[in-house]
């Protein structure tokens, strides 16, 4: 009998590598990749209702209200496999994922010491087609230019000091107590995200390979 595609969460603080390694993961794994952030700036970019609304809580680093989160999201989860990343970000979504699916198979924490998001997040660079660099572990050829399409590099709003202070005080009050509510179900699996993307990205993908509950084969 054919196994069901995995349907997997990455769960770790700002800066940590999720969505370099998510993206990575769900290509390995052929499921999708659904990335909040993604989905919340480019309705921001986009102009819409629900952007205009959440634009504010993102500048500020606090978490966007969960109707908005619920509205942007619809549709987007199926009955298939996916890697989720940025989503659930408290109890709350948590549980309304919980409601809506029948459990996440493995759920991937990221950890990176403080200090060092803080750098990856101070020299994270973007081009408006989402190429993502860092000034000192993966800078682009030209500086403030993109490699792949030669657009300007910007930095995010959110990648400001004040911030990324913000952010991370939102993640250690609202969202590293979900590694205990998932841990409860057997479903964690705790991965060093120091080193190089592609040592990190072995380590990840060697866990999903071994044998144990949240393992995908
Ligand atoms: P989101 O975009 O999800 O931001 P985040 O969780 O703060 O995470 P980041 O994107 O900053 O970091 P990341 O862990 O993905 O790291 P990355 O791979 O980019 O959310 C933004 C905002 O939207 C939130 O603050 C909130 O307001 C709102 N929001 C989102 N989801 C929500 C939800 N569910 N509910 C309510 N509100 C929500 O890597 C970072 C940098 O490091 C990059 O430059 C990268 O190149 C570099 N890097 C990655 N890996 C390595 C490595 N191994 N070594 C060196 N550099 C590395």
């Amino acid at each position: 009998m054919k196994k069901r595609s995995p349907r997997l969460v990455f769960l770790a603080a700002p800066g940590a590598g999720k969505s370099t390694q998510a993206r990575r993961v769900a290509e390995s794994l052929r499921v999708p990749h659904i990335a909040m952030g993604d989905i919340l700036r480019e309705e921001v970019a986009a102009g819409t209702e629900l952007g205009r609304r959440a634009a504010p809580h993102m500048d500020a680093g606090e978490l966007v209200p969960d109707d908005i989160i619920v509205r942007m999201l619809a549709g987007r989860i199926g009955k298939g496999g996916f890697v989720l990343d940025g989503f659930p970000r408290d109890r709350a979504q948590a549980e309304l994922l919980e409601e809506r699916i029948d459990g996440v198979d493995g759920v991937i924490v990221l950890d990176v010491p403080e200090e060092e998001v803080v750098r990856r997040l101070s020299g994270r660079r973007e081009c408006p087609q989402g190429h993502v660099y860092q000034l000192e572990d993966n800078p682009p050829a030209e500086p403030g230019r993109c490699d792949v399409d030669g657009e300007p590099l910007s930095q995010r709003d959110d990648d400001r000091p004040g911030v990324i202070k913000n952010r991370l005080r939102v993640y250690e009050e609202e969202t590293r107590p979900l590694i205990e509510f998932y841990a409860a179900r057997g479903v964690v699996e705790q991965v060093d995200g120091t080193g190089n993307a592609d040592a990190v990205t072995e380590r990840i993908l060697d866990r999903l390979r071994a044998p144990g509950p949240p393992s995908i084969t």
